[in-house]
């Protein structure tokens, strides 16, 4: 008996041992011979954010980006007769990205950019779909490419833009992905709707029900899978977050109504 355990005790100081070694070994290259570990790819470009950019009146490249579970940018406009050449990659998982009525088909593959081009001359809202399984928001996952005649979008063109909200919460929520899920408008989508948070009564999953107070909206954030709302899925993942953004983000919700 105490052979067996004098063995698995020296499997276990061995193979510590070993992978201690490696990790040693790894640090050593990095500052000795500056081998450098790969880069994140979501914090390269084209992983980054997506965006429209005009050659011509008629000739666009549009970047989407695709992540779970939307793609950015939504609802580009363009003129009809444009020619578009489309780049699509991924932040997270495999999507794919297809747009009705057209023969636009790609697949979304994280750490690649894909290219087709397409050819847009009838007006009307085409939409574009993740057409690759990716999760539980996989199908709402959609969004649309708009052509529109020259006339209507010079026009469109040239009317101000709507204002964007510029709260710096407002920005941390977009930056730490909050908002893919939980919407400010008052809409459920995958998370609650963060609109009136402060003070509701809340229906948790295992039947009891609390009022959300400043004690339960920090929880929540801190630790999503705690108390569960009734109707929503366990798929949060804890934000990273400082003690100062949670308790900017707390009274900020508390003046969501
Ligand atoms: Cu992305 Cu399905």
């Amino acid at each position: 008996m105490s052979g067996v355990l004098k063995l698995e005790r020296r499997i276990i100081v061995i193979s510590t041992a070993f992978v201690l070694t490696l990790f040693a070994l790894a640090a050593l290259a990095l500052n000795l011979f500056h081998v450098g570990l790969p880069t994140c790819l979501a914090d390269i470009k084209p992983f980054q954010k997506g965006e429209l950019i005009a050659h011509s009146p008629t000739h666009y490249e549009l970047h989407y980006v695709a992540r779970m579970w939307e793609f950015d940018p939504e609802n580009v406009t363009v003129p009809a007769g444009s020619t578009v050449d489309i780049y699509v990659s991924a932040r997270d998982v495999a999507h794919g990205l297809i747009l009705l009525g057209t023969n636009l088909n790609l697949m979304v593959i994280p750490g690649v950019v894909n290219y087709a081009r397409v050819k847009l001359d009838k007006p009307g809202t085409y939409q574009l779909l993740c057409h690759e399984y990716c999760g539980i928001g996989h199908d709402r996952m959609t969004t649309n490419l708009r052509v529109v005649d020259m006339a209507t979008f010079q026009a469109q063109q040239a009317a101000p833009t709507q204002t964007q909200p510029t709260d710096p919460i407002y920005r941390l929520l977009e930056a730490k992905d909050c908002l893919t899920c939980h919407s400010i408008n008052g809409e459920e989508s995958i998370g609650p709707t963060l609109k009136g948070v402060y003070g509701r009564t809340v229906k948790l999953n295992n039947g009891s029900t609390l009022v959300a107070d400043d004690v339960y909206i920090r929880e929540s954030i801190v630790n999503p899978t705690t108390k569960l709302v009734a109707g929503f899925d366990d798929v949060m993942p804890k934000p990273e977050l400082t003690e100062e953004e949670i308790n900017a983000i707390v009274e900020y919700l508390e003046t969501l109504k």
